[in-house]
């Protein structure tokens, strides 16, 4: 077991993309998402998240890729504030927090950011949580980052009390039991201009198709469910497509409609309908809230899905990934060398 000195401790974890989607909340103050969702985790991605809590310090002070943001800052303190209640502390901290990936631009940054949080300050405060209250804790920083908690595949539960106990994510099957890989195509580096939690609750206030898409999820995992335990790809590729163009309907039928696509995030989805129909390869897309393409390949297609995808007009990069073990603790020094900043 990896030890850190009394206070503190370092996590890392990866962002996680949902095969099936959460977009709408039941309650905004608890973070309860109105529908389930499933997801993998990415192997490929990293958030290293140093916590150190130190009486000495009047507040918090959390560094976010090597920049202090007051709006970040916040969210950061409000999240390590229900941890600090729970462990019946007031002691300030001090987190150091990287990406090695873009942020905030429809790569799962979140999910990643507050499930290595969590975990690393958990660890430092002693508190001890449990995988299930992990995810818990960190669904009150996101939705998706209750996800990140486990590796492989994970389900994510909407669940019906209204304090929200039911509302954590639980693992269903093991990266090596099914190992899919994910070409992403990027295809920008900017940061979205309308932020998941906006726009949720914003296409809950208005889209005509919003009922609809909430009533509808509950039967495509069910679906996606069924198709992990038995390994039938054809059978994920149909409802994972399927979950994700539902939800970017709702985008698109929100007042003001929300466009996270570009020209490229286009032709890479009829790219991978092709390689799929016509070609037999094993490939379906998924996009979140941005115009990066995940493609969901069979490991054999992934090398082909990649150099095709990296020939679109727009296309500024293309990343290869596994899928990866949940949320854990690393030796502080690791993050020390990784982020070059002393925690
Ligand atoms: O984790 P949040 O609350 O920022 O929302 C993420 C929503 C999507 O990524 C678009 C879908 C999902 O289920 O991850």
């Amino acid at each position: 077991m990896i030890t850190s000195p009394p206070g503190r401790a370092s996590a890392l974890a990866h962002p996680n993309i949902a095969l099936v989607k959460y977009w709408g909340k039941r309650d905004d103050a608890l973070n309860l998402p109105a529908s389930g969702s499933l997801s993998i985790t990415l192997d490929r991605l990293h958030t290293r998240t140093a916590v150190r809590f130190d009486p000495a310090l009047g507040a918090d002070d959390i560094v976010l890729n090597g920049r202090r943001d007051a709006a970040e800052s916040r969210k950061i303190s409000a999240f390590l504030d229900l941890l600090r209640a729970h462990a019946g502390v007031a002691t300030r901290a001090c987190v150091v927090s990287e990406n090695d990936f873009p942020t905030g631009a429809g790569l799962a940054s979140s999910a990643s950011g507050f499930a290595a949080l969590a975990v690393a300050a958990d660890r430092a405060l002693g508190t001890d949580l449990d995988a299930s209250s992990l995810s818990r804790l960190a669904r009150r920083g996101s939705g998706s980052a209750a996800r990140s908690i486990f590796g492989g595949f994970a389900e994510m539960a909407a669940g019906t009390r209204a304090d929200g106990e039911d509302a954590f994510a639980r693992p269903l099957l093991d990266a090596a039991a099914w190992p899919l890989r994910v070409v992403i195509a990027i295809t920008t580096r900017t940061a979205k201009s309308t932020s998941s939690r906006t726009g949720m609750d914003l296409s809950r206030r208005t889209s005509p198709f919003y009922r609809d898409w909430i009533t509808t999820g509950a039967g495509d995992l069910e679906v996606a469910r069924g198709a992990v335990r038995s390994r039938d790809f054809d059978r994920l590729a149909a409802v994972g497509e399927a979950s994700c163009l539902a939800m970017h309907a709702v985008m698109l039928s929100t007042r003001p409609g929300l466009i996270y696509w570009n020209g490229a995030t286009v032709e890479c989805m009829q790219r991978v309908r092709s390689l799929r129909e016509r070609d037999g390869l094993g490939v379906f897309f998924t996009i979140d809230a941005g115009p990066q393409v995940k493609a969901v390949c069979l490991p054999d297609a992934a090398a082909q899905v990649a150099d095709v995808l990296r020939d679109v007009a727009g296309v500024q990069d293309v990343i290869l990934s596994g899928l990866g073990e949940g949320a854990r603790i690393v030796a502080d020094s690791e993050l020390e060398v990784a982020s070059g900043n002393p925690a």
